[in-house]
């Protein structure tokens, strides 16, 4: 494992756990799953060096960081603990209360991390990070982050705490380049973190999705990158990925998050539906890749134009009432051999 070279008492692992998955009914993974595997992915993952591991309050409605409290139990001192806030009327006593939930779900009495998982469109950052500040000087609270924030509110946010807000968890893969734009070289000079979620995709970039075999869940019913129409564009991309793996002897799934993870400034924290998953994924953090490959796959980034947004709509809604009838599409039970219903 590699870790980010950021003065924080525990160093952050180069790719993480995102744990949504975990006792989430969109991601449809079933009960052995929030029952036994994902205690067991948590445990292989800090036995393979992984630090960071990421949760939110409003994953499976708590019961994410209840998973992920039982099963770090034992190991405090070698994870750092993320999980975030829904900026739902953040005033101070608010986020005072829902830290302090956090905490008792997780069983901790220091949250590493606690981030703001959106930018609130009505409440600035000045009244927000009141809260946090409290939570920092209490100690419940030992570093702050923000999630889906621009380079620019990440700036005001910072101003607001009147400190370092260490981190930024944004959407950031091959699927999804932007960051890498703005956010990550800001990041790279403020000595600040881009924490990239969704960097397969969701899967997408595993190559293991089709236009005529596409996930069913909810999770990815909804996200447009899985359009058939999405997924056939996604094949010079793909294309691009499957030579780079052969290269290395590794998966596009790994490459594609050696690509994300290229810079000094980035970790990644990829979701795993099985411990193989979660050990190819962690593995990725020893590829190094060269700077004709880091650019071609980012060529072949830039080329990748999915229909999203607005345009998206009328696709997401036929494909919806297709989803059904496709005899094509997998359930994720199906996909990964496991059995039973979230
Ligand atoms: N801050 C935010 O707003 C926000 C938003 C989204 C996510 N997140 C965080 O980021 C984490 C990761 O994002 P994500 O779960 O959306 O997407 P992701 O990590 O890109 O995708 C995870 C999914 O990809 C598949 N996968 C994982 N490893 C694989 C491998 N080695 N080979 C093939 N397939 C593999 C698995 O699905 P299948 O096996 O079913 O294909 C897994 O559930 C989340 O758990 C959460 O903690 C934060």
């Amino acid at each position: 494992m590699r870790y980010l070279d950021i003065d924080t008492p525990t160093k952050i692992s180069k790719i993480g756990l995102g744990t949504w998955q975990f006792g989430s009914r969109g991601w449809g993974y079933g009960t052995s799953y929030a029952d036994r595997d994902a205690a067991a992915i948590v445990q292989r993952a800090i036995e393979l060096g992984v630090t960071l591991f990421d949760t939110a309050e409003v994953y499976g409605r708590g019961r994410s960081e209840r998973i992920l409290g039982q099963a770090i139990a034992g190991h405090r001192d070698s994870v750092f603990l993320a999980t975030k806030l829904l900026p739902v009327a953040p005033f101070p006593p608010i986020v005072h209360q829902r830290a302090v939930a956090s905490a008792a779900r997780l069983g901790v009495s220091r949250i590493d991390l606690y981030q703001i998982h959106q930018a609130n469109p009505l409440v600035k950052d000045t009244v927000i990070m009141r809260g946090m500040r409290d939570l920092q000087r209490i100690g419940l609270v030992a570093e702050v982050g923000v999630s889906n924030y621009s380079v620019r509110r990440w700036r005001a946010a910072e101003e607001a705490l009147g400190s370092r807000v260490l981190s930024n968890q944004v959407s950031y893969s091959l699927a999804v380049p932007g960051p890498a734009a703005d956010l990550v070289p800001y990041a790279e000079e403020k000595g600040r973190v881009v924490m990239a979620y969704s960097p397969l995709a969701q899967g997408l970039l595993s190559g293991r999705y089709t236009g005529s075999s596409r996930p069913s869940n909810q999770v990815r019913a909804f996200n447009p990158l899985f359009l058939p129409a999405n997924l056939e564009r996604a094949e010079g991309l793909l294309a691009a990925l499957r030579e780079v793996a052969d290269a290395h002897d590794a998966t596009p799934a790994q490459i594609a998050l050696a690509w994300v993870i290229r810079s000094p400034a980035v970790t990644a924290i990829p979701g795993a539906s099985s411990l193989r998953q979660l050990e190819s994924n962690v593995a990725a953090a020893d590829i190094d890749l060269a700077d004709d490959e880091w650019q071609a796959l980012r060529d072949a980034s830039v080329r990748f134009r999915p229909t999203t947004g607005a345009a998206a709509v009328p696709a997401m809604v036929r494909a919806r009432i297709g989803t059904g009838n496709r005899s094509g599409s997998q359930t994720n039970s199906q996909a990964n051999g496991q059995i039973g219903s979230a």
